[in-house]
């Protein structure tokens, strides 16, 4: 099965892989896990948010649901997202072998645009699902090429006008439990002979577009005097990312994404927007971080003539896990709890059902990158651990 999704989505610029909502990547992927989950005799369906659902038993009240995510970031690993969905997928052929006849449905799910690579919002799916994205706002959000997400989803195929909460979908989940290779090293750190892990907490999380404006003007003839330089403010911003980092200890603020407009070599930029990812601890502590961040670019701004303008794109509070379903999991599997800094639909879904998760070791920690790599034996401990919690919790 893995190495059905190896050619799909390959980015041959970036290396890795780029899967966006909607995109033929995405398409692709959406029709081989339809084809796999009815090879299994699964009730395949996709509801009103373009998140594709496979039921054993079901759809019905107290169902144990797993899944995770099919897209990428740009330039992506392998297993960030379909690592989630190929292991619930080899953990009902588990369950089978096992004679494991469930008194609950079981269900996977596949969210739509985790990762916010298309249209900024991450976990698109599972906000719109649970109500915590504006579906009108969603509709407007378009991608750097400036399709929106209207005529995206109508060109796939999808009914944008259905964009929104699904409450009776949401009340049939009784529990929800996401399997994903660990980002970052914790597990490893916490217990080096653990292959699994269970997700404790995920720390705040949020994006920003910083967009300075000055005054696009000549490369060589533009005296210093007369610049106002969008750039050097910028700039301030990447560095400020770095430098604040020294001030609040535990949190992480990076500038991954720079748009100079024109974008000229010989060109003084008229604009430039940026983006800014910052986690740390709270929303609110998050919120603080920004604020010195942008103090700096403001600083800088007010220096070089220009003006900057801060558009919050998404901020997700902590999370905690439902604290007795993942004791519960780290007692049944005997493995360590660890959080995480990365952001996952588990977590917005933590919000309105009993959601944990369950890590697999990453050797390198490196995720987010074409380096992104879990050994096959951690995978199938992972595979192993899933059919483990489904075959418990849908006793
Ligand atoms: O960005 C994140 O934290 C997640 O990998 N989507
Ligand atoms: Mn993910
Ligand atoms: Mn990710």
């Amino acid at each position: 099965m893995w190495s059905d999704l190896a050619a799909v989505g390959r980015d041959r610029s970036l290396g890795g892989y780029s899967r966006h909502v909607f995109d033929d990547a995405d398409l692709q992927l959406r029709e081989w896990f339809t084809e796999q989950a009815q090879r299994r005799g699964l009730e395949v369906e996709t509801d009103r948010n373009a998140n594709i659902w496979a039921w054993w038993g079901g759809p019905g009240p107290g169902a144990v649901v797993t899944g995770s995510h099919l897209d990428s970031v740009p330039g992506g690993g392998a297993f960030d997202g379909p690592l989630g969905v190929v292991s619930a997928l080899l953990a009902v052929d588990e369950l089978r072998v096992r004679g494991v006849q469930p008194s609950r449905p079981i269900a996977i799910v596949c969210f739509a645009e985790e990762e916010g690579g298309r249209f900024g919002l991450p976990c698109l799916g599972s906000r719109l699902l649970t109500g915590a994205a504006d579906p009108d706002v969603v509709r407007r959000l378009h991608d750097p090429d400036g399709t929106s997400v209207a005529d995206a989803a109508r060109r796939a195929g999808f009914d944008p006008g259905g964009l929104g909460p699904d409450p009776q979908r949401l009340a049939l989940i009784g529990a929800f439990v996401e399997l994903h290779i660990e980002q970052g090293r914790l597990l490893t750190a916490a217990d080096p002979t653990a292959m699994v892990g269970v997700g404790a907490q995920i720390v705040a999380h949020g994006r920003w577009r910083i967009t300075v404006a000055g005054e696009g003007n000549h490369a060589g003839t533009t005296l210093p005097v007369d610049r106002h330089d969008p750039m050097i403010p910028a700039a301030a911003a990447v560095l400020a990312a770095r430098r604040v980092l020294s001030l609040h200890s535990g949190a992480v603020a990076t500038v991954g994404r720079l748009r100079p407009v024109p974008g000229g070599t010989n060109v003084i930029a008229s604009s430039v927007d940026t983006w800014l990812d910052v986690r740390h601890g709270t929303a609110a502590d998050t919120a603080a971080v920004v604020d010195e961040i942008v103090a700096m670019v403001r600083e800088e701004a007010e220096l070089e003539g220009c003006t900057v303008t801060l558009h919050r794109e998404s901020l997700t509070e902590q999370v905690d896990f439902d604290l007795a379903l993942s004791m519960q999991l780290s007692e049944l599997l005997q493995v360590p709890m660890v959080p995480t800094g990365a952001g996952h639909d588990a977590g917005i879904l933590a919000g309105s059902v009993p959601a944990a998760m369950l890590f697999v070791r990453n050797p390198s920690g490196v995720s987010h990158a074409p380096g992104e790599h879990a050994e096959t034996a951690d995978c199938e401990a992972g595979v192993q651990a899933l059919a483990d919690v489904l075959a418990t919790l849908a006793a």
